[in-house]
C-alpha cells in the first residue's frame, strides 16, 4: 500500500477501482487511502458478505467485471488507482468458467475519459510468469507478455513488476515506481549496491 499512495499523490488519484472483492481486505484498505473505493465481485454470496462489511466509502458491486467495468467507470470522476485481482482463484471463489477477465478488465479502462492518466495493478503478477497450475485452465490466462502489450497498447505506460504485482503507470510515475522497486529490493536484498551508487563511483 505504500507505493498506492505514492501514486495517488504523484498522480492526483482521486479513488479506486477494485476488481474481485472476495472477503473485502483490499477494498477495506483502499478505503483507507482513497476518497472512494468501487469493488466487483462475481459471487453472490461473497459480494452480499462483503457489501455488509466494507466502510461507507466502499462500493460494492456485484457481477462480473468484464461486464461492469464500464459502467462502474463512467461512475468515478478523475483518475484512479486500478487493482486488478478478479480471477478465479479455487475453494470458493466465481469465475470457474471464464478465469481471468484481465484483458476485458483494461480494454475498458483503456476506452474510459480516465485511461491515460490512471494506475493500473494487476495482483498475483507468478500466474501470468508461468501459467497457473491445475486445475487452472492454462488457455484462459494471457501470458505476462500479452498482457504487458496490451497495457501499452493504447496508452505509453511504464510497465515492470513488484512483489509479485504487474504495474502499469503513465511514465511520468516512472522514477517513482523505480525507487519503489529499489527501495524493496534493498529490503529483499541488505548490502546491494544502488545502480545510482555505481554510476557514481565509475565517475570517481
Ligand atoms: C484473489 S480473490 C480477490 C482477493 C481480494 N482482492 C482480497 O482483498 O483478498 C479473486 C476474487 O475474484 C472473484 N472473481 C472471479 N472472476 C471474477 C470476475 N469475472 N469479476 C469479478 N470478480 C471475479 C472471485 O470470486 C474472488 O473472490
Amino acid at each position: 500500500m505504500p507505493l498506492a499512495e505514492a501514486l495517488r499523490d504523484c498522480l492526483g488519484l482521486t479513488g479506486a477501482v477494485e476488481t474481485g472483492t472476495f472477503r473485502g481486505a483490499s477494498a477495506r484498505a483502499l478505503a483507507q487511502r482513497f476518497a472512494h473505493v468501487h469493488t466487483i465481485e462475481l459471487s453472490r454470496h461473497l459480494y452480499e458478505v462483503a457489501k455488509s462489511e466494507v466502510p461507507a466509502n466502499v462500493t460494492a458491486h456485484h457481477g462480473s467485471s468484464a461486464d461492469l467495468m464500464p459502467s462502474v467507470i463512467d461512475k468515478v470522476s478523475g483518475p484512479q488507482l486500478f487493482w486488478l485481482d478478479g480471477h478465479w482463484s479455487g475453494g470458493i471463489t466465481a469465475g470457474v468458467s471464464s478465469e481471468c477477465p484481465v484483458l476485458d478488465e483494461v480494454r475498458a479502462i483503456d476506452e474510459s475519459e480516465w485511461g491515460a492518466g490512471s494506475a493500473v495493478l494487476v495482483d498475483d503478477a507468478r500466474l501470468f510468469l508461468a501459467p497457473p497450475p491445475p486445475p487452472h485452465k492454462r488457455e484462459q490466462w494471457p501470458a505476462f507478455i500479452e498482457l504487458a502489450d496490451k497495457l501499452r497498447a493504447v496508452h505509453p505506460r511504464y510497465v515492470t513488476i513488484v512483489e509479485d504485482v504487474i504495474v502499469a503507470v503513465p511514465v511520468l510515475a516512472r522514477a517513482l515506481v523505480e525507487d519503489y522497486a529499489m527501495t524493496v529490493a534493498d529490503v529483499q536484498q541488505p548490502g546491494r549496491r544502488r545502480f545510482s551508487d555505481l554510476v557514481a563511483k565509475l565517475r570517481q
